[in-house]
């Protein structure tokens, strides 16, 4: 089968089109034809091997050789033991720890995986898992989000943001979203109530507050976000720069205690909210932002344009 492989850690220069062996399906896997599969933000540190990658795949070189998480496919075969799927049905999943995505074949477990409905293309549910779960499990889950509140998203032209917009909306929020020049227009085309162009203005600093903070760049202090909370107001960060997210987990605890604000950080449960994902994308509630698609010969493009932070939505790559 072909796939996009690397050997070493680099650039996306270093990610070349290859014949490799077709995966075989364990006793409790599926195997699943690949028909697209999306880039995530964590494929881009394990391509270039930053030090906390090099820990998970290799200090010298990677240990695995595939990227991608995110895909969507069918089931050509299946393990014995496997009882939820059929041959032939169509899924999609988040299969990072493993990875594999970019190729023609991939074996997944049954838990990584859930039914795409008929209605949502292979493109757009590859475009869901990672994203999607950061979005629902930020806002919900840990930011306690409901009807009323004023909601800020850092970082809100890109994956995750772009599926959080349209969640909170759902709730009745008055969302604000913080991105570059070039993505503000598609954002309030999104929906978005108020955008900030973080080139131009400080959000942390323009004298308004927010009850609930959804950032995906964590690139501020601590008490910058403190600031711009109002009263009882929660920060949630899904991910971001690894010395902030320390300040955020050292100091979060403290900054609940001593006043009545709260700083919470989401550890990604992998796929656990796709069953409501597609219950919202049914009744026409949620819409994936796609850029592309590109071919599985253009993998290395799509990785520069994702790296170079000019993507809108999610990089997805149809195979
Ligand atoms: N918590 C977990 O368990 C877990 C698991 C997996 C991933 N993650 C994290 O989840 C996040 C993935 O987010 P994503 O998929 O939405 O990423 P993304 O698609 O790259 O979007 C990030 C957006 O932020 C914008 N941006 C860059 N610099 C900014 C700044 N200074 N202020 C405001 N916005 C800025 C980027 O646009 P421009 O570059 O044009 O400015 C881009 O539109 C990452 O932080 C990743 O580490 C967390």
């Amino acid at each position: 089968m072909k796939a996009i492989v690397y050997t070493k850690y680099g650039t996306p220069d270093v990610l070349e089109l290859k014949e490799v062996d077709k995966p075989i399906p364990t006793d409790n896997e599926v195997l699943i034809k690949v028909y697209a599969v999306s880039i995530n933000d964590w494929d881009l540190g394990l391509l270039q091997g930053d030090l906390i990658n090099r820990l998970m795949n290799g200090l010298l070189k990677p240990k695995i050789k595939i990227l991608g998480s995110d895909i969507a496919g069918r089931i050509e075969a299946i393990g014995k033991n496997v009882k939820k799927f059929q041959l032939g049905d169509e899924v999609y999943g988040d299969l990072s720890g493993r990875w594999g995505g970019f190729a023609e074949y991939t074996c997944a477990r049954e838990n990584e995986l859930a039914l795409k409905p008929v209605t949502m293309s292979f493109e757009e549910a590859a475009a869901i898992p990672q994203a999607a779960m950061l979005a629902i499990q930020g806002l919900h889950d840990k930011g306690q989000i409901h009807t009323g509140q004023k909601l800020l998203i850092n970082g809100a032209g890109g994956g995750v943001g772009t599926f959080a917009v349209q969640i909170s909306k759902l709730y009745g929020v008055e969302v604000t979203g913080v991105d570059s020049s070039g993505k503000l227009e598609m954002m309030r085309s999104m929906g978005f109530d108020h955008v900030i162009d973080y080139t131009q203005e400080d959000f942390t600093k323009n004298g308004q507050c927010y009850d609930l903070i959804l950032d995906v760049k964590t690139n501020r202090s601590i008490s910058d976000y403190t600031r711009a909370l109002c009263t009882n107001g929660i920060y949630v960060t899904v991910g971001g720069s690894m010395v902030r997210l320390l300040q955020a987990l050292i100091l979060g605890p403290w900054i609940s205690m001593i006043s009545k604000k709260n700083i919470r950080i989401v550890g990604l449960k992998q796929n656990k909210d796709l069953a409501y994902m597609n219950e919202l994308f049914e009744a026409g509630k949620i819409k994936p932002v796609i850029d592309g698609p590109y071919k599985l010969d253009e993998v290395p493009k799509a990785f520069r344009h994702f790296g170079e932070g000019v993507h809108k939505g999610k990089v997805v790559i149809t195979v």
